[in-house]
């Protein structure tokens, strides 16, 4: 059967990446989910202090990373490893969650991550999620979709996952990140946030889980 590369983006917290999970299972593709690779990269600038509007720290700092995903054994999933290390554990919580917008913005890191993901995909059969795999990182990808869902629905989701992972936020600061990050990332210079022009547009408000990865992956069948 012909592989294929699946381009998942969207707005911050449609549940792409757990679509992306189910649907890569499914198919026994590769789930690569490009938010931990710029979330491992805010993690690492705040870790050495890096200047984040001094390019040449960024270049320096960029120059000293070096990303893979390593598949955990007992989940099925790549965790994110950053020089050898896991950062998978410290990448979720807030102080990144409201910083990784502005690092991601930064041309340098962008060309960075998007070179990483390019060689992730070169052999296709991947579920790739984030803001621009259809516009930019593959644009010639099979299977584009647009995720988005309304914010209130969105943030309860987020509370549920973040709450379940024993971190403690309210759902006013979790609806106040989310509307920052999708104007950061909408409105940013580099490879902004917008649907693909063939990109079909899901919107998963009123849909569960299963619906969600139930109907990307017809869509994903229409196409192998
Ligand atoms: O997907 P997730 O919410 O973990 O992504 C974190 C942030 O990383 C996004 O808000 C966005 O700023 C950035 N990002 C991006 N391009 C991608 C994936 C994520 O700019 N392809």
């Amino acid at each position: 059967m012909e592989k294929i590369i699946i381009a998942l983006d969207g707005h911050a917290g449609c549940g792409k990446s757990t679509t992306a999970k189910a649907v890569a299972k499914e198919l026994n593709y590769v789930f690569i989910d490009t938010g931990a690779m710029y979330r491992a990269v805010t993690h690492n600038f705040l870790t050495n202090e890096v200047d984040i509007a001094d390019i040449n720290d960024v270049n320096k700092a960029l120059s000293k990373i070096s990303l893979k995903f390593v598949l955990n054994p007992s989940t099925g999933i790549g965790e994110v490893h950053v020089n050898g290390q896991n950062v998978e554990p410290f990448i979720r919580n807030m102080e990144i969650t409201s910083r990784v917008s502005d690092v991601a913005a930064i041309k340098e890191v962008r060309v960075f991550c998007v070179k990483e993901q390019q060689t992730m995909g070169k052999d296709k059969g991947i579920v790739m999620d984030g803001r621009d795999i259809g516009t930019v990182v593959f644009p010639n990808a099979e299977l584009k979709v647009f995720m988005t869902a309304d914010v209130k629905v969105r943030a309860k989701r987020r509370l549920k996952e973040m709450e379940s992972k024993g971190v403690s936020t309210s759902l006013e600061d979790v609806i106040a990140d989310i509307e920052n990050r999708d104007h950061i990332d909408s409105t940013r210079k580099e490879s902004p946030l917008k649907k693909a022009d063939d990109a079909v547009v899901v919107d998963t408000s009123g849909l569960t889980i299963e619906e969600q990865v139930a109907s990307i992956l017809k869509l994903a069948k229409a196409k192998i």
